[in-house]
């Protein structure tokens, strides 16, 4: 792969991509310091605790150098940990991932101008995660439960997965971190086209209130989530059409007015 010098630092950076993404799409490739391992992009406001390793190419594993990257003038085009894109309109099981052909992947940037947050974090350190611990005091997620999704687990599964997928919003934010497993959050952007974001263990992501979506366990049939709210947990979903709910006028007044989409949060 091609690699190129950060002219601050004279650092020698290696041009790498994230899992599974298409390399041909620049805005999802990233330059990192060889044998680094990056843990904060706090100063490029992009994703936050992104750990990266350049010699496992691991984004959520114990890498074997635990460092802290403080290079503010860090080179890179964006930085993609998670896998979103706009889904085709075919009706087949919607396990599968529906890509669109030629596939179209969006962008981070494209789902935080919808309101959608992200983190990725170490999933085998929830307990004691301060990292975690320092999002849910700051946005007050004082509630979490866990949701174990898969077909010996759950009674009517085949049934309960169809409502997942049933088209809604909720009063509040809609707040998951993957621990195992992996699934499908999709959400209708602007302009009303379904976008597939596949969440996989360690991925924090948080739907704003008001936002069409569903979600439905990919072709792999399992999923723990942690399910976080601020205060007493509220999961009443309301179906589309809901275009005089309080949560949907803020939400697109929000999206419209741009004040939903600031880039991804930084704590
Ligand atoms: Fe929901």
């Amino acid at each position: 792969m091609a690699g190129q010098t950060n002219t601050s630092t004279g650092k020698q950076l290696e041009l790498i991509h994230t899992r599974g993404i298409d390399p041909l799409h620049e805005s999802q490739l990233i330059f990192v310091p060889k044998h680094r391992e990056i843990k904060d992009f706090h100063s490029l406001n992009a994703i936050k605790s992104l750990r990266f390793c350049s010699h496992c190419l691991s984004l959520s594993g114990n890498p074997p150098k635990q460092e802290l990257f403080q290079d503010s003038v860090f080179s890179f085009l964006y930085p993609m940990a998670i896998e979103a894109w706009f889904m085709d309109e075919n009706n087949e099981d919607q396990r599968l991932p529906h890509h669109r052909n030629p596939k179209e992947f969006v962008s981070l940037q494209h789902l935080a101008d919808l309101g959608v947050l992200y983190w990725h974090l170490n999933p085998k350190e929830y307990e004691n995660d301060e990292e975690l611990k320092k999002i849910r005091e700051a946005r007050g997620y004082s509630y979490s439960d866990m949701l174990d999704l898969c077909p010996e687990k759950v009674e009517n599964y085949e049934e309960k997965l169809r409502n997942f997928y049933t088209e809604h919003i909720h009063g509040d934010e809609e707040i998951r971190y993957c621990l195992v497993g992996s699934g499908y959050f999709d959400v209708r952007d602007k302009d009303d086209r379904w976008i597939r974001i596949w969440i996989k263990a360690g991925d924090l992501i948080v739907l704003p209130a008001g936002i069409y979506h569903r979600f439905t366990l990919d072709t792999t049939n399992y999923v723990k989530l942690m399910r976080l709210f601020v205060g007493e947990p509220v999961w009443t979903a309301y179906n589309r059409p809901q275009e005089d709910h309080p949560a949907r006028k803020g939400y697109i007044k929000g999206v419209l007015a741009e004040k939903i989409g600031v880039p991804l949060q930084a704590y």
